[in-house]
């Protein structure tokens, strides 16, 4: 891509932002709807602090814009319960976000010749990294705003076409054993996809589609949530403080049907649809019931690469693994993107969701959370 296309593409990520914030009301703008997310405001004003912080303080050494706002941006300074309560009034934060995102465009339009050559422009790094963010922050405040919808539904009347439970397709194809090749490539690939690897896998079946809502009832009526023999001793303990039955956008509608929550309020769920709003302690139980596994996130890659897998993207899909570096791994553009969270508690989850933006989605992507988190449109694959 030209690096005219690719600003052009960070301008369009720029508007999504905006554009969520000019029509949120207050609350969805200030209050935070869940404990994990911060408030829809903060994520704009997050993502303009970022763009200014490479472009400005780290690319021409020019402090004067992101230095008052430093703390309030940087994730771990400001603990997200205090984000709302310390946000500027909606119309101030848009018009700084509108001028200061025009500006950065402008910035890398007319970029001064010796800034050409900075490691950090090399390839035009730094602005498939800027589009990437803001795209993962996009996505972030989708999620804000289904947290708010969820929160403040009221059981409503029956949804159209009630979702009944299919039994498993038991579906696969079958991949080769072999060495295959995953990881990403420069400028584009986040530093955890990097070096590429050598992978040696198992031969494997692999189901081409992801399990269905319908087949997820199939679990949910077969007393999945009960029986404790199907979820390990950290899934049986977040199966009693969350109290969780059922993904967590689900809600009964008037007749005792399940619909769904999204950001447009509730919905009929499809029955072939992949099932989200899962954990990966919930995505574990299913595996067990259906005498099946996670993929390991090398296996998922290996049969996107090779075309095997359908409906992809729809949901981030759990994998069987927990999030670790690659072999030859250095932290860029900063140290706390990935390595921190190389701690073994965080697995590694594959392909996007129907809120992911085109700039994230590739094989080699790998999105990470801890176990027990479910807000982030996650579903799940069989491997036989
Ligand atoms: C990779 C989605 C877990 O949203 O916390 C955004 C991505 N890192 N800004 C997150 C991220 C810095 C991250 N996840
Ligand atoms: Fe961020």
């Amino acid at each position: 891509m030209s690096r005219e296309a690719l600003i052009d593409s960070l301008g369009r990520s720029q508007a999504l932002l905006q554009a969520l914030v000019e029509d949120a009301d207050e609350s969805a703008y200030r209050k935070q709807h869940h404990s994990e997310l911060s408030p829809l405001g903060w994520h704009l004003g997050h993502c303009v602090y970022n763009e200014c912080f490479w472009l400005h303080e780290k690319l021409r050494g020019d402090d004067s814009v992101t230095a008052p706002i430093e703390d309030f941006y940087t994730p771990p300074r400001t603990p997200k319960e205090e984000r709302g309560r310390r946000l500027p009034p909606r119309e101030d934060l848009l018009t700084w976000a509108r001028e200061m995102q025009a500006y950065n465009l402008h910035y890398l339009r007319k970029l001064r010749p010796q800034l050409q050559q900075h490691p950090l422009l090399r390839d035009d790094y730094l602005i498939h990294f800027l589009l990437q963010h803001n795209s993962q922050h996009y996505e972030t405040m989708l999620m804000v705003l289904t947290q708010k919808n969820l929160g403040d539904y009221t059981p409503a009347k029956a949804a159209p076409g009630a979702l009944r439970a299919a039994e498993l397709a038991r579906e696969g194809i079958d991949i080769p054993g072999g060495r295959y090749r995953v990881g990403g490539e420069r400028p584009i690939a986040y530093d955890n996809e990097l070096p590429p690897q050598q992978t040696e896998l198992d031969p494997f079946r692999i189901a081409r589609r992801p399990v269905s809502n319908a087949e997820y009832l199939g679990f949910i009526e077969a007393g999945g949530y009960q029986d404790q023999t199907l979820w390990c001793d950290a899934g049986r303990a977040w199966l009693r403080t969350s109290a969780a039955a059922h993904p967590d956008h689900w809600r009964r509608d008037a007749n005792g049907d399940w619909q769904a929550l999204g950001i447009h309020g509730a919905c009929a769920l499809a029955a072939d649809e992949p099932v989200g709003g899962l954990s990966h302690y919930e995505a574990s139980a299913f595996v067990r019931w259906a005498g099946a596994a996670l993929p390991h996130e090398h296996q998922w890659e290996v049969a996107c690469r090779l075309g095997a897998l359908e409906q992809t993207g729809r949901v981030w899909e759990w994998c069987a693994n927990s999030f670790q570096p690659y072999a030859g791994f250095s932290p860029f553009p900063y140290d706390e993107y990935s390595q921190p969270w190389f701690d073994g508690r965080h697995y590694s989850l594959k392909g996007g969701s129907l809120y992911t933006q085109p700039a994230i989605k590739r094989p080699s992507f790998r999105n990470f959370f801890e176990a027990d988190k479910r807000h982030m449109f996650a579903g799940l694959r069989l491997v036989y």
